[in-house]
């Protein structure tokens, strides 16, 4: 399949590419095998925060040869800025039983891990017989809330990033690998997008 031509518009607003598409996908091969030998035999329940771990569920899904129910977690915590707000409101609710479930989170980036404690203590209410938690990217930060992830597809610098699922102002998600903005974009701050 001939690669995606993407328009300058987008792949010219990146500064620098941290992970490629190759990079990711080989580690997602791993971080696959890896969740299919801890829960080989058992029926899984993964529920995809909303929206950024869209990408890395898609990709982790397909590899798990396992009884999975998916569901989908609508979680705000940015309101269209580059550092966290501090607060998270629930915009989309669980559709499925997680009571005595084996349950597993999986979410876009642990920044300051505050979305990830909320919503371990929702989650965590609600019964299930484990709950884990597997995060695509991590971000060199002294996490404030101490949130350890299960699973870590890659740790990255503190820096702000975009692609593979991660926006700035809902746009680059499409991207198949992460990368930094030019300032340019930032500065011009939507004006183009
Ligand atoms: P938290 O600070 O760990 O609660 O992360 C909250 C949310 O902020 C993540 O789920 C992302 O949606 C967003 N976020 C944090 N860092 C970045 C980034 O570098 N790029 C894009 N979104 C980010
Ligand atoms: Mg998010």
């Amino acid at each position: 399949m001939p690669a995606i031509q993407y328009s300058p518009g987008v792949r010219h607003d990146l500064e620098e590419i941290l992970l490629t598409e190759t990079q990711i996908q080989r580690r997602l091969d791993e971080l696959g095998k890896e969740m299919e030998r801890d829960y080989a035999g058992r029926d899984l329940t993964m529920i995809a925060v909303l929206t950024g771990s869209v990408l890395f569920a898609a990709d982790l899904l397909r590899r798990l040869p396992l009884q999975v129910r998916l569901d989908c977690l609508g979680i705000s915590s940015y309101h269209g800025q580059t550092r966290s707000s501090g607060e998270v409101t629930v915009t989309k609710s669980l559709h499925l039983d997680v009571r005595d479930r084996e349950v597993l989170v999986v979410d876009d980036i642990l920044d300051t891990g505050l979305t990830l404690v909320r919503i371990r203590e929702m989650l965590g209410k609600l019964g299930p017989r484990s709950l884990k938690f597997a995060v695509f990217l991590e971000k060199e930060v002294p996490h404030h809330e101490n949130f350890r992830a299960d699973y870590v597809a890659f740790r990255i610098p503190n820096k702000f990033v975009v692609g593979y699922g991660l926006d700035y102002l809902e746009r680059y998600r499409n991207l198949p690998y992460v990368g930094t903005l030019k300032p340019s974009v930032y500065e011009s701050h939507g004006s183009a997008l």
